[in-house]
């Protein structure tokens, strides 16, 4: 390294950047203890998975039980973490996050064993505030209500807005913990075809809204889950002026937002309404803390029924953690920790995308997502995915198999797998699993 940053005059940090740009394009490889050494011949990036075709009908969704027992696996420490999207503790800032619990233990003993009754806890929905300026977004602390994570976020703003029997309309493939409360609410999930890369076809949710009496529309607009796509500007636009065509409100899950590798945050769907008719979900699950469970929800027209429901379902979020991520935001380093994760994040999944290359079975597919940290593969046709999952289990990988994504039990032969892992042998070994399950199932004998 000393050498190069010699020859060509620059730092040597500059050509640490330079060789993982190269690994990250399959043209040099690291050999461990030994350095760095030209591939003669770089992996085969696999193609991009094509445009889903869901049902064309609204559908009762069933049979999500399976999630729990997937999601039961991430508390197995010695299981190959690739099912939930749940990051490895060693991408969260965690040691800072430690700090801002002890500090606000020390400062606030007797408000902390209080209730800090909904919308929340002041200073959170300021520094919460703040930040949405970053989605394009201007917001004031009164239209926030924070929330035991997103999940009960997606799961208020549905109660409120929507009935039993009444038609959802939402990605596909779509989240799997939006399709749960769609079933537990007893309503009905209407999936439209979405890119792997630009989200939901717009054309194709214009003539579902001809078509079908939708009562609310749900998506994942920036690095959704399990594309991983970014609807551009433009259709983040048009799909406002859609929705208000036919007087639809928009469920905006923006929880991936902050994780774009360009460390340019996208807009917030948001950003381009008039804010009334628009419910903005999100959490600091992904980029902070998933125990933490601190989400919040902005739902404009709707802010005083989401606050009594918010009451009813769980009273309030805890306390502690409402300070602690408060105190984070104002004085931790956020955007700092971003700037460093967003990178962690796009190299693991540059790393995973070249092992599915290297080691699935030749047709294989995978999305190339610009932010956050899932992929969804695209198997060839005969891989049954639950009896992958079922194998990998086995083997102690855990997976998320692709008809949990789904309200028609579609996608059998499609994987989610979760990037944020740290890359190390464990990790590689059980992508060689993987492939090598795969290409059996595709010759059963
Ligand atoms: C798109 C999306 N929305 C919501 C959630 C749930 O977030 P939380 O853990 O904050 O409830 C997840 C978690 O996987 C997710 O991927």
């Amino acid at each position: 390294m000393r050498k190069l940053s010699q020859q060509f005059g620059v730092s040597i940090s500059t050509v640490v950047q330079a060789q993982r740009l190269l690994e990250d394009e399959g043209r040099i490889e690291a050999r461990p203890r030994s350095g760095y050494y030209v591939r003669t011949q770089p992996w085969p990036v696999p193609e991009l998975p094509a445009l889903s075709r869901p049902a064309k009908r609204p559908t009762p969704v069933t049979g999500q039980e399976l999630v729990l027992s997937l999601a039961q696996a991430t508390n197995e420490a010695d299981f190959v973490q690739l099912g939930a999207a749940v990051p490895h503790s060693s991408f969260l800032p965690t040691r800072a996050i430690q700090r801002s619990l002890s500090s606000m233990a020390r400062k606030y003993g007797n408000e902390l064993s209080t209730y800090q009754f909904p919308p929340g806890n002041p200073e959170l929905r300021r520094q919460i505030a703040r930040r949405m300026a970053e989605a394009g977004c201007r917001t004031h602390p009164d239209e926030i209500v924070i929330t035991s994570g997103c999940q009960e976020a997606l799961s208020l703003c549905l109660q409120t807005i929507a009935k039993p029997g009444d038609v959802i309309a939402i990605e596909s493939p779509a989240f799997y913990g939006l399709l749960q409360a769609i079933e537990v609410l007893g309503m009905k999930a209407l999936e439209i075809p979405t890119d792997p890369q630009t989200g939901i076809s717009l054309a194709a949710l214009s003539l579902a809204l001809e078509k079908w009496p939708v009562t609310a529309c749900a998506l994942v607009p920036n690095f959704s889950n399990p594309l991983g796509c970014t609807m551009p500007d433009e259709a983040k636009q048009a799909l406002v002026g859609l929705l208000a065509q036919h007087d639809i409100p928009l469920i905006e899950d923006d929880i991936y937002g902050d994780l774009g590798f360009d460390n340019t945050r996208p807009h917030a769907v948001s950003a381009f309404s008039d804010k009334a008719s628009v419910l903005y979900c999100s959490s600091f699950s992904k980029s902070l803390s998933p125990g933490l469970r601190i989400g919040w929800v902005i739902p404009g027209k709707y802010r005083e029924k989401i606050v009594y429901r918010k009451y009813v379902s769980s009273l309030a979020t805890s306390t502690l953690p409402q300070y602690a991520i408060a105190d984070f935001l104002k004085h931790g380093g956020y955007d700092r920790y971003l700037r460093q994760v967003r990178r962690a994040y796009q190299r693991q999944v540059s790393m995973m995308i070249r092992a599915v290359g290297k080691y699935f079975p030749q047709e294989t597919r995978v999305t190339q997502p610009r932010g956050g940290f899932v992929i969804w593969i695209e198997l060839p046709d005969k891989v049954d995915s639950l009896q992958l999952c079922q194998r990998a289990l086995e083997q102690r990988i855990s997976i998320a198999p692709g008809p949990i994504f789904s309200a028609t039990r579609k996608y059998c032969n499609f994987i989610r797998l979760n990037c944020a892992q740290p890359w190390n042998d464990a990790l590689e070994s059980a992508m060689i699993a993987l492939g090598r399950m795969a290409h059996e199932l595709m010759t059963p004998n």
